[in-house]
């Protein structure tokens, strides 16, 4: 695996893949990888002859207060882990390669609906950071196709709409969230932790869970998620949001069957996100 940190090395490496008419399938990251990434990566290389991984903690989707300078950077372990998991180029810009004239006077992205609310409502300009990043390496690296993890429901949304409307020819493909067997979902920002709040981590799939059941059992949303709310508060949670919406993001109406249940909580210094699909009885 090749490891590029500036954008003409990265074109004259793609320039010689696309002459020999190989599939390009790219996998964008912050680094700090586990296996949720590793499954992004093993999806692209079952999608594509030639995998692109990108590393880089886009200063652009954190908001003031948050906690870009404590994001771990562990690039060592990154390469080691791609590499074995036959990633065959990474590119891991540094902040000046990638927005060369500054934050402040960078054209952006807005992709306006999608990003509203949830995680848009709770950290603004969030997403509008996560486009503009990702349409910058969509243009660098042309790939046929991009995976994105499930996790980041919104995120995954936001990009999907942002392909649409920008008429990117290019493949989102959603992968499924990993979770460690306690259920829950990997996260690099379940690093921030304690030991005790680890363990008390997974009432949030755990909570999730129980409401999905209810819901498809024909339960009222409304005592469900303030039930499951203060299941949350209880375990030491605080919540930022939890929300039942259609799969679309749109709001869930009587005649909507394919659902999502979407939670935000702050554990500690951690916020954790997480979502479930669920299917609402007629
Ligand atoms: O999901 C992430 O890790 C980031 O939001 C992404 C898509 C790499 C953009 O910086």
């Amino acid at each position: 695996m090749r490891t590029l940190r500036d954008i003409p090395a990265l074109r004259e490496a793609l320039d010689a893949v696309r002459r020999r008419d190989q599939r390009i399938a790219l996998v964008p990251t912050m680094g700090n990888l586990h296996d949720g990434h590793l499954a992004l990566v093993e999806s692209a290389r079952r999608h594509a002859d030639v995998v692109v991984t990108t590393i880089f903690v886009n200063p652009m989707q954190f908001g003031a207060g948050e906690d870009l300078a404590a994001y771990p950077r562990t690039l060592e372990m990154d390469q080691a882990q791609l590499e074995a998991a036959g990633c065959d180029l990474l590119f891991a810009p540094d902040t000046a390669a990638l927005y060369p004239r500054g934050l402040a006077s960078q054209t952006q992205v807005r992709v306006p609906g999608v990003s509203e609310g949830l995680c848009g409502g709770s950290r603004p300009g969030h997403f509008d950071g996560v486009a503009t990043v990702v349409s910058i390496l969509f243009n660098l690296v042309q790939p046929h196709l991009a995976c994105f993890g499930e996790k980041d429901y919104q995120q995954l949304a936001v990009i999907r709409k942002l392909v649409a409307d920008l008429h990117f020819p290019i493949e989102v493909v959603g992968v499924p969230i990993v979770r460690a067997e306690d259920g829950l979902a990997l996260s690099s920002r379940n690093g921030y932790l304690s030991a005790a709040e680890r363990q008390a981590a997974p009432m949030l799939y755990r909570t999730l869970c129980r409401a999905r059941d209810a819901l498809e059992a024909g339960e009222a949303p409304e005592p469900v998620l303030a039930e499951a709310g203060e299941a949350l508060r209880a375990a030491g949670f605080a919540p930022d949001y939890l929300e039942l919406r259609a799969t679309d993001l749109g709001p869930v109406t009587a005649a909507t069957r394919d659902a999502v249940l979407l939670a935000a909580a702050r554990l500690g210094p951690a916020r954790l996100i997480d979502n479930l699909t669920l299917t609402l009885p007629s």
